[in-house]
This record gives structure tokens, C-alpha cells and sequence, in this order.
């Protein structure tokens, strides 16, 4: 019923990863920050938003201070470090190009929506059906077994321990169902940990393919080596939405369209997994109508059944998707705008590459879970399973509707 292919490379081309910690980093961040903080900038984007800029060590440990007054952990991207200044500012242009370019199209994609009689979306039963199968507790027994490896991190001594443990439990799914699954180990250029991609094949439009995804690699912090980090919620609980929604799905119909599952690797040290991956298929032009990204799902910072989309790296045509999903299907969720202000998970790789993308989250930026990035971020009495699982229902929707029609990007 299912084929079990090889390990794969994701090719393309990137520069070897320098952390430097003290030299200047190149960072993208939000311009207000760069402005406040007197930071250097290199360049900006045309719509107010992004900034890259060059920060000293001072300056970084200052952003630091900043960010956690603001309740918000990061703040930034680090582009690279160790740049000389002209290779740093033409980085830093080729980025806010590339990010004109997506803000403008974005301006596009809504204008045409604005105009157009929206096509609105229709119940289908077999979601209903499908939505009756999703639990608190399914997804409590998988982050809590996610988050009982010491570490996830992509450069501890076992950077493919919890990898291995869910190409087993993928293979174990994709055997009971009658549907054509292929299971993929992809290698990276810039780590030794790997990606896992399970692909389901489209029955009408193999070619077209729809995405959903989260970062299993798990951080404490600079230079996490084996140190104990669960990364229960960052992101063992994204994850796990990823593995219910396609253990779900592998007992549907074939879908039109080709389904694509991913955990990336890596994403803590700079979205590293998702980035090869997503050039990977802009290079050999592979089309990717939407791809959803479930990074935090696990604490109702701002309320139970309040979340998030966040509006920066994602596609208008898709959070209005959401919004229509919340009612047609009576999700029960109240939905906030907000946004991180740079690159802050896996959507940004594929939204750089030209492609459509959708980020619900947790709770507003700046409630959410304060204990990532520490051996604290565990399962606790502020897990919130229920809400959690709501995540698995607008993965299941995300995928089953896109997957059985021909919307697109307008
Ligand atoms: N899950 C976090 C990011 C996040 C935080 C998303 C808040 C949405 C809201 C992610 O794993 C992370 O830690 N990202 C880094 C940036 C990345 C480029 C290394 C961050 O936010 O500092
Ligand atoms: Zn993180």
C-alpha cells in the first residue's frame, strides 16, 4: 500500500553557516526596532515594515533587552555574520528585494480578492467526519512523547534519534492505509540532522501539490549541544498536528491534488531544513499552491480558542481561507491579526520562494509561552490540549480543501 523511498538531498546552493558571536550579526528585524536601537541599516522595504541592519555585540545584547520588555522572545533573524560590509549590504539588498517583490504581489493578490466575488467555501461532509477523529488526548500522547527525548536540537550527539522514532511511526500509518504514500529522510547541506517528508499522491493533479509543516528540532539557547530540551510547545506541539493530520487523512479518499507533510529540521538556528527545501522546489519549479506552517499551538496565552494568524510571510488568499473555515465549520475559535515582524519560522522560507503561506499561532505575539527556548517549555498546567487540537482541525481543512479543488493565488 505504500512505497518506502531512499534518503534524498535537498540541493541548493547556501553558504555554510558562521555563528560568530562576536562579530557584527546581519539581522532583518522590524524598522521601528532598528530605528530605536540606532542600529546601522543596510536596507528597507518599501511598505514600512522590514529592515536589514548591522548590529555590534552591544547592540544585540541591547535588542535583547528590548525584545524582552516587549514580552517577545528573538525579535530577529540573523541573515549571517562575519560579512564584510560590501558583501553585508549586498545581502542585505537582495533581501529587501526579494521582499518588495513579495509585499508587492501581496498588494496584488488582495486587490484581486477585493474585486473579485470571493468563492466561497462549501461544507463537505467528509471533513465533518474527519474533524469527529481529532483529540485532546491523541495529541497530548504525541507531544508528550516528542518532547521525552533529551533533545531535538540539530547539533546534539544524536541530532536523528526523535527522526528515526517518527519514520517509524509514519511507516506504521502509511501500512494501514490504501492510499500511495512515499516516506523521505531529506539530508541536509548545513546540518547533519534531517528533514521527513511524507508525500500522498494526487489521484487528478499529482503535480499540484499542498503543503503542511513544522520545525521538530528543538533549542535552549546558543550552542544547545545535549543539554535537556523538551520543546514541548516550541514545537513538539506543531508537530504532532502535522502527524494527526496526516494519520487522519491516511484513512480518506485518494485527494486530487498531491498532499505534502513535513518536519524540518533545524529551524532554530535559522529556518535552515525548510530553506533548502523550499528552494529546492522553486529550482526545479515544482508547484505549491499553499503551504501551512504549525509552530506554537500548545498555551492559550491570549484565552482558550483565541489564536492568531500572523500577517508578515503569508499569502492574504489563505487567511481569509482560515476566516471562512472558522465559520463554515464553526471551528469556534476567535481569530487575531498580528505579526512577528521578521522571518520567525518555517512559512518565511517558502513565502521567500514565491510561494502562498498561512501561520496561525497560539496566541497574540505577545502572550505567547515565555519558557521556549528553556528546559521549562514542558508539558505543564498551561498546556491546553483542547486548544491545541483545534490546530489538527485547520490542518485537516487546510489540506482536504485546497487538495479537492482548484483554488489557487488569485
Ligand atoms: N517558534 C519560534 C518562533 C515564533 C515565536 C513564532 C513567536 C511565532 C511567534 C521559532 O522556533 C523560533 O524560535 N524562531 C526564531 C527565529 C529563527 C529565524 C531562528 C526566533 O523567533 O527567535
Ligand atoms: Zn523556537
Amino acid at each position: 500500500p505504500f512505497l518506502i523511498s531512499a534518503t534524498v538531498a535537498a540541493h541548493s546552493e547556501t553558504h555554510s553557516h558562521v555563528d560568530l558571536a562576536e562579530t557584527d550579526a546581519v539581522i532583518l528585524l522590524d524598522q521601528n526596532y532598528a530605528q530605536q536601537l540606532g542600529l546601522k541599516i543596510l536596507a528597507k522595504d518599501n511598505f514600512g515594515k522590514t529592515a536589514v541592519a548591522n548590529a555590534t555585540p552591544m547592540q544585540m545584547q541591547a535588542l535583547s533587552v528590548l525584545m524582552h520588555a516587549k514580552n517577545r522572545c528573538g525579535g530577529y533573524e540573523r541573515l549571517s555574520s562575519d560579512l564584510s560590509m560590501a558583501s553585508a549590504k549586498s545581502v542585505a539588498d537582495s533581501v529587501i528585494a526579494d521582499m518588495n517583490q513579495r509585499l508587492a504581489q501581496n498588494a496584488v493578490e488582495a486587490t484581486r480578492m477585493s474585486q473579485s466575488i470571493a468563492s466561497e467555501i462549501s461544507t463537505r461532509p467528509e471533513l465533518l467526519s474527519a474533524f469527529e477523529k481529532v483529540s485532546a488526548e491523541a495529541q497530548e500522547a504525541w507531544v508528550d512523547k516528542m518532547s521525552s527525548f533529551q533533545t531535538r536540537y540539530h547539533d546534539s550527539s544524536t541530532p536523528n534519534a526523535h527522526v528515526e522514532w517518527l519514520v517509524g511511526q509514519l511507516q506504521e500509518i502509511a501500512s494501514k492505509s490504501s492510499l500511495p504514500i512515499t516516506i523521505d529522510r531529506i539530508e541536509h547541506r548545513r546540518t547533519r540532522q534531517n528533514s521527513v517528508r511524507v508525500r500522498i499522491e494526487g489521484k487528478t493533479s499529482p503535480q499540484e501539490i499542498v503543503g503542511i509543516g513544522g520545525h521538530f528540532d528543538s533549542t535552549v539557547g546558543w550552542r544547545s549541544g545535549n543539554r535537556r530540551s523538551p520543546g514541548a510547545d516550541d514545537n513538539a506541539s506543531g508537530s504532532s498536528n502535522v502527524l494527526e493530520t496526516f494519520r487522519i487523512i491516511s484513512e480518506m479518499e485518494q485527494p486530487a491534488r498531491s498532499i505534502e507533510f513535513y518536519w524540518y529540521a533545524a529551524e532554530e538556528i535559522g529556518l535552515v531544513g525548510s530553506a533548502e527545501i523550499a528552494a529546492q522546489y522553486k529550482d526545479s519549479g515544482k508547484d505549491v499552491i499553499g503551504v501551512l506552517q504549525l509552530d506554537m499551538t500548545l498555551e492559550a496565552g491570549s484565552g482558550p480558542m483565541v489564536i492568531a494568524s500572523m500577517e508578515d510571510f503569508t499569502s492574504p488568499w489563505l487567511r481569509d481561507l482560515l476566516v471562512q473555515a472558522n465559520s463554515t465549520y464553526a471551528l469556534g475559535v476567535s481569530i487575531v491579526a498580528d505579526e512577528c515582524g521578521y522571518g520567525c519560522s518555517d512559512h518565511a522560507s517558502w513565502f521567500r520562494n514565491g510561494y502562498s503561506t498561512l501561520m496561525p499561532f497560539e496566541s497574540s505575539f505577545r502572550n505567547m509561552n515565555k519558557d521556549i527556548h528553556t528546559s521549562q517549555d514542558k508539558i505543564s498546567s498551561s498546556s491546553h490540549f483542547e486548544h491545541s487540537s483545534v490546530f489538527t482541525k485547520i490542518g485537516l481543512f487546510f489540506a482536504w480543501e485546497l487538495a479537492n479543488s482548484n483554488r489557487r493565488a488569485p
